[in-house]
This record gives structure tokens, sequence and C-alpha cells, in this order.
């Protein structure tokens, strides 16, 4: 776990007014329903890259509307060819700032199966955390805000800002829904700021407030030898092997020392500035730390750059998958058909997802043996994020964080990518504030996925504090 820094203070701050005494005892008192509604939500299996699993999609779909409609919100469920995105709205009144809330129901798939403790949709609370798939990527976090603003509703105490939702089902399968709702609906989605929580806080004890995100472009490279598998004793030696030519391109992606050979990766890249440094070296996170939270023997990466360096701020190229010829029980011997691997470049502002797309494609043609066919396609991009860490928006971010969590918030990065955020910068053109509420170990996409209920609730609070400090 992430070790406090230690220049952090841990100020329990008394309540300096905020959200009414009201709201805050209705969120009191209504922590066990909430955590039940939780699960009911959890239970719902919304992975959006089965196919198989489109009902449950709906369901989820159906879920969070129906709970907004319940709260007297207006609400519409829009299909645009993939799964449903709910938007709704408070009644807007013109003097009123409006927050916009994005979150996604989707969940990640959740092989491999035989890892989890709990079956990943039933789920489970045990020492204050519940764990299942999509309990903090996430379901947890986007639902703190509909219980937020049920407080509000429900205690008849007066919201100060106009509430939106869009909430989309393929955020983690690449749909193009909430793309195209908002390029062509730009004023329906209009606000003061835009409010993400998919993220995480800094460690337990220290809430951050993330202003970038890395963004992403994903390939995949197919290597095409003989027409079928082989004898490898029969052909070995006579033709070129899928899997070793594989290996031979993966190994010319990266040198020993962790920079990304392909031409131009590092050109458009911003550099940290002296603050960003010493704000990150201030955090005093340490490779024992990583260590602890990997299990991984050892750090490795980037020359010349600190671990949190090249976790937030510097462009990657890994291995997601590597596939050929045998991979079960004993000896098979076989020169295998083809070869495949699937490999992610995380990028940071300013490198742009197509042209580096570009670059590596070139590269791998470039680098790959005679004697195989190779392709190479781009499945999946999203833009990095950067977001400026000085505006009235940031400010309420921190008021409110530092008074729901009841310690003060740092500035942090996040080597993850939450790809709309890009386009809602670019068509909204308002401030994006990214309030996370997840720990960096919540094995997102992993089995046993978790959420701490301590920070699901001081996560509801701090959403119903936003809705007065944003109004200031
Ligand atoms: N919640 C994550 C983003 C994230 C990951 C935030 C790690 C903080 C730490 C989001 O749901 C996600 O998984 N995004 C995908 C996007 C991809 C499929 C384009 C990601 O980052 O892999
Ligand atoms: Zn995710």
């Amino acid at each position: 776990m992430r070790q406090n820094a230690p220049n952090a203070r841990k100020t329990y701050m008394k309540e300096t007014t905020m959200a009414s005494e009201k709201v805050l005892a209705h969120l009191d008192a209504h922590r066990d329903q909430h955590v039940d509604q939780l699960c009911d939500f959890l239970r719902i299996p919304s992975i959006s890259s089965q196919s198989d699993h489109d009902d449950d999609s709906r369901r989820a779909a159906a879920f969070v509307a129906d709970e907004l409609r319940e709260l007297g919100l207006e609400v519409e469920t829009i299909e645009l060819g993939g799964l449903p995105l709910v938007f709704a709205q408070t009644e807007i009144r013109p003097d009123r700032k409006t927050l916009l809330f994005y979150g996604h129901y989707d969940v990640q798939p959740v092989d491999p199966l035989d890892l989890w403790d709990n079956p990943p949709f039933e789920p489970v609370i045990k020492d204050g955390i519940v764990y299942a798939r999509g309990a903090s990527d996430d379901k947890g976090q986007v639902y703190t805000h509909i219980k937020a603003l049920e407080a509000y509703i429900r205690t008849g105490e007066e919201l100060l800002v106009n509430v939106k939702f869009i909430i989309e089902g393929e955020e983690e399968s690449g749909g193009e829904s909430i793309y195209r709702f908002t390029e062509e609906n730009p004023d329906k989605l209009a606000c003061d700021a835009i409010v993400v929580s998919d993220t995480t806080l800094y460690n337990e004890s220290i809430p951050g407030i993330c202003y970038s995100l890395k963004g992403l472009a994903y390939m995949e490279i197919r290597v095409d030898g003989p027409a079928k598998d082989l004898h490898s004793g029969s052909y070995g030696g006579t033709v070129k092997n899928p899997g070793n030519a594989l290996a031979e391109i993966v190994a010319g992606l990266m040198d020993a020392d962790g920079r990304c050979l392909v031409p131009g990766f590092y050109d458009a890249v911003l550099d940290l500035d002296d603050e960003e440094r010493a704000g990150f070296a201030e955090l005093g996170y340490t490779d024992e730390i990583l260590k602890d939270e990997t299990g991984a023997p050892a750090a490795f990466g980037e020359k010349g750059y600190t671990t949190l360096e090249r976790m937030w701020a510097r462009p990657t190229c890994d291995v997601n998958g590597l596939v050929s010829g045998y991979g079960g029980e004993g000896a098979k011997t076989v020169l295998p058909a083809k070869a495949l691997a699937k490999v992610s470049m995380r990028l940071v502002p300013n490198q742009d997802p197509d042209a580096v797309a570009k670059a590596f494609a070139d590269h791998v043609h470039a680098i790959a043996p005679a004697g195989v066919t190779v392709e190479v396609e781009n499945l999946h991009n999203a833009n990095p994020v950067l977001v400026p860490r000085k505006s009235d928006m940031m400010q309420a971010g921190m008021r409110s964080l530092e008074q729901g969590f009841g310690a003060k918030p740092v500035f942090i990065r996040e080597g993850g990518s939450i790809p709309i955020v890009g386009t809602f910068q670019e068509y909204l053109k308002s401030p994006v504030l990214l309030l996370g509420y997840g720990l960096s170990t919540d094995n997102i996409h992993s089995p046993n996925e978790k959420f701490h209920l301590d920070n699901y609730w001081r996560g509801i609070r701090t959403s119903a504090i936003l809705m007065v400090e944003a109004a200031k």
C-alpha cells in the first residue's frame, strides 16, 4: 500500500460547512442501504465486450435509469447501435451552475475465473471491503454520485447546482456510442464541470486529484507462415517459424534500458515541469511500495526517470498478449503456422495516438524478418488528457475531497485511460474534475476486484459536498 507522504497532513477537519447537516445525516443513516443497493448493481454481469451479456448490460442501464427516474430526473435511454447510454438531468435553472457526472456501468470480463475467491457477480463483504467485478471500476464509483444526489432529493434540501448524468456501457470495450452522442449533442451535455469518478485515491489515507490520464494506441501484430502447423522435426530449419519471427519483432520494440525503439515515439512528449517533478518526489513513493503492490521482484523502466514519473508521465510500450504454438501440458513438437501479439502503447500529453500507431506499424514492417507475412492493426485509441491544475473548479474539487475524506488531497496523475474524457474537453470545453475513489490495489480488470466501503462512503460525502462547493 502506498504510504503516507511525509508531508501529508492527516487533518481530520471539523465540519466547515459544506453540504447541509441534514444531507450528511441522511447519508450516515443510510450507509447500510447504500451498500445493499450497490450490491444489487454489482450482481448484474454487464460485461460489454461479450455480446452474450448484452441483455445484462441493458439491465444495468435500466437499473441506473430507474434509480434516476425515481429521483425525479428526466431520463433518456439512448441506443446508437451499441449498448445504451443513460442521460438524465434535474430541472435546469439557468441561474445555477451545472455539473455533468460521467461514469460507466459496464465491466471487464472475469477470466481467469478460477482465481476468484468468490463468484465475481455475487458480491461478498469482508472487513469493510466489497469484492465483485465492477466494484471499483466503475459501478461503486459512479454510484456515489447517484446516492449523493438522492440525499438532497430525499431530505428536500435545496440543490444549488443543476445535475446531469451521462452513463455509458461501452467504456471497457471501445464502443462508439458515447462519442457520437457527445459530438451530436454538445448542448445537451453543456455544463460548468465534467465530474468523473473512475480513477484512484493517492493511497488509503490521502485523496488525490488527478490532472492527467494517459492515452492509448493498442496494436495487434499477426505473423503468418506455413498454411498449417508443421512437424517441427520434418520441417524445422526449412521455413521461417512465425513464433521465432514474432519474438524478433517484439525484441525490436524496446531496448534493454526500457526505451521504446519506434522512431519518433518520444518526439511530441510533453516533459514534466519542475513543479510537477518536485510534487511527485514529495509524495515519497518508493520501489519497495511498488514491489509490495505488484509482487514484482524488482522495479524496471526507462532510465533517467523515477518510478512515479514513469508510471504517470512517460509513454510505455508493453506486450499485452503473446500467442503461438502449443502451450498445453507436456511437449508437442510443432512448428506453428501463426503467431500473434497484442501491444499497448500508453501515451502522454501531447502524443497523437494515430501518429504513434502509424509509426509503430512502419517500424514493425521495417524490422520484420523475411519468410513470413506480417500484418499490423490499430485496434483501439484514446487521447491523453491534461487538466489545468489551477481553476475555480479544481479548487472546489480540492475542498470537497478534503472535507469528504478528512485529509488534504495531493495532485496525482494516472497511468490508465478514460477514452471519452479528451472528447468531452474538446466538445464541451468545460473543466474536468477527476475525483477518484478507488485504490491502485483494487484489482481492477483482475480477479478479486474490490472496493473499500470507507472510500465508498467518503466518496458519496465528497460528491454531496461538491454539489455545494461547485456552486460557490
Ligand atoms: N477506470 C479505468 C481507468 C483507470 C485505470 C484509472 C487505472 C485509473 C487507473 C477505465 O475503466 C479503464 O479501464 N480504461 C481502459 C481504457 C481502454 C480500454 C481504452 C484502460 O485504461 O485500459
Ligand atoms: Zn476499466
